[in-house]
């Protein structure tokens, strides 16, 4: 039996969803972080949960090719990254199985997945910071969480985020010396800033600060070094003094600077501000929302619906080819964003957003454009958890003709394609497995797209296409 505590010598023989090493001994699944394929590493035994054991990779004594040395001195440390320590070529494939697993495992199809596209850059890619800072013994610490804790990491640099990270980072040191700023205390829930969240794009950067409190000392002091440095800057100061997860809170007040930026990808103009989403990697975006047009296919036939549409750049996308394009998003900001993303491009026309809630919205407005326009395809580019079953059922009745799935969490996609396709259903609130089903719809096609490179997140996007009568997938 494994215990606690135990110090074994074992090969590591499959990889997790996590990208950590599992080994199978004495009848129990041993996960082990920081460790690959075929590698024989002495590890111990931290928890042991029936026969699902945890443990800490204590030497590796022979490293896997695929081992390279990670680049960030703090990786293990902090839990940004998962995979630095593997190459990027691997890290590729890995991905390519997690996405392929999740569909045999959850929905209990085996479509063929494309291998994963890479990114031009696995480093220095990110274009938005969101980084704690927490009270550690009295001391104010600007840093990233520790795996799976709230323990904040001091943090200067990090790769994955190009050079203006660092010196933003710098700057919010010197202001936390200069005016005495207090760290985020958890367990009390006090402190002056909690959080510092950066979003850059075509070099203009929104600064917000997430503070208790409305009045914080040295704001204009903290806007000027950021404006010498950046130029094109705008500094928010939110409020959010709830206990909770969630990073920003109702009220912005604006510090200074202009309150939205007009950037580009490719030929589309558009804007973004501080509560409007947009994809975290422009280079991988830029990629995926061609192939979701190439997917989709839309003509001057056809309307298309872009359901969780954001600030609007792939609805335009999309827009440019069909008929018509419908966006439809819940935060109010990002529709303004694609209203003015629609003027900027003359798509005023050919683009409606729309401002509610999928579930809310769709429901009513696929059969309203199924019966109107004949031809209709959806586009969903839900958050990590899926698309809410109302939603994929009024898919499914009102004979939408093709779906094109982007997700950033591969366990919802594959339970959300296992729904339509007829592989899941729903009995009693709960998903299982339906053996004999008539598809509703075939998938098609599944690529993932390294948005994340070192980390153990993927992107994919699939398509979907209604089923002409008797035929089996
Ligand atoms: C993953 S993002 C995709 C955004 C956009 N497609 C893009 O590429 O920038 C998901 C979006 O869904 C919005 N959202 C979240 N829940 C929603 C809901 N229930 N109804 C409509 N939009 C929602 C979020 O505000 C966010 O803009």
């Amino acid at each position: 039996m494994i215990k606690k505590n135990d110090e074994k010598i074992s090969f590591i023989t499959a990889v997790g969803a996590n990208g950590e090493g599992i080994v199978k001994e004495e009848g129990c699944v041993i996960f082990l972080p920081f460790a690959f394929l075929g590698e024989k590493v002495r590890y111990k035994v931290l928890k042991v949960k029936k026969n699902i054991a945890f443990g800490k990779v204590l030497e590796v004594l022979v490293p896997a090719e695929e081992r390279v040395k990670p680049v960030c001195p703090l990786f293990q440390k902090c839990g940004g990254c998962q995979l630095q320590h593997i190459k990027y070529t691997e890290q590729l494939k890995m991905k390519r199985k997690t996405v392929a697993d999740c569909f045999h495992k959850i929905a209990g199809i085996d479509p063929e997945v494309q291998p994963t596209v890479r990114a031009d850059n696995p480093y220095a890619y990110r274009n938005k910071l969101q980084i704690p800072v927490a009270d550690r013994d009295g001391e104010t610490v600007i840093g990233f969480y520790a795996e799976n804790t709230h323990r904040v990491i001091r943090t200067d640099k990090c790769p994955i985020h190009p050079d203006w990270a660092e010196k933003i980072i710098a700057v919010f040191n010197e202001y936390i010396k200069e005016f005495h700023i207090k760290g985020y205390r958890e367990d009390t829930n006090e402190g002056d800033l909690r959080h510092i969240v950066v979003r850059a794009v075509n070099e203009q950067f929104i600064v917000t600060m997430v503070c208790l409190k409305e009045n914080i000392a040295g704001t204009d002091f903290l806007y000027d070094r950021l404006k010498d440095l950046f130029g094109k800057v705008t500094l928010y100061l939110n409020v959010n003094d709830a206990r909770t997860n969630v990073i920003f809170g109702k009220t912005f007040r604006l510090i200074g600077g202009e309150s939205t930026y007009v950037a580009s990808m490719g030929k589309i103009r558009y804007e973004f501000g501080v509560q409007s989403f947009l994809q975290v990697n422009a280079e991988m975006s830029e990629k995926m929302y061609k192939k979701v047009v190439e997917l989709a296919a839309p003509d001057e036939d056809s309307v298309v619906i872009d359901a969780f549409s954001g600030a609007g750049l792939m609805t335009a996308m999309l827009a440019q080819k069909a008929k018509k394009a419908y966006g439809v998003e819940i935060v109010p900001e990002a529709v303004k964003c694609a209203d003015s993303l629609a003027r900027f491009n003359n798509l005023s026309d050919k683009m409606e957003n729309i401002c509610g809630k999928c579930e809310d919205v769709l429901p009513a407005l696929i059969p309203t454009l199924k019966r109107e326009f004949g031809k209709v395809t959806l586009v969903f580019d839900p958050p990590r958890k899926g698309v809410e079953a109302n939603v994929l059922s009024a898919a499914s009745e009102a004979g939408v003709d093709k779906i094109v799935y982007v997700s950033c969490n591969p366990a919802t996609l594959a339970r959300d394609v296992g729904l339509l396709v007829g592989s899941l259903k729903e009995v009693d609130g709960a998903i299982v497995k339906s053996e004999n089903f008539t598809p509703l719809f075939t998938l098609q096609y599944v690529r993932p797209f390294d948005f994340f490179p070192q980390t153990r997140h993927v992107e994919s996007v699939v398509l979907l296409e209604r089923q002409t009568a008797g035929m089996n997938t």
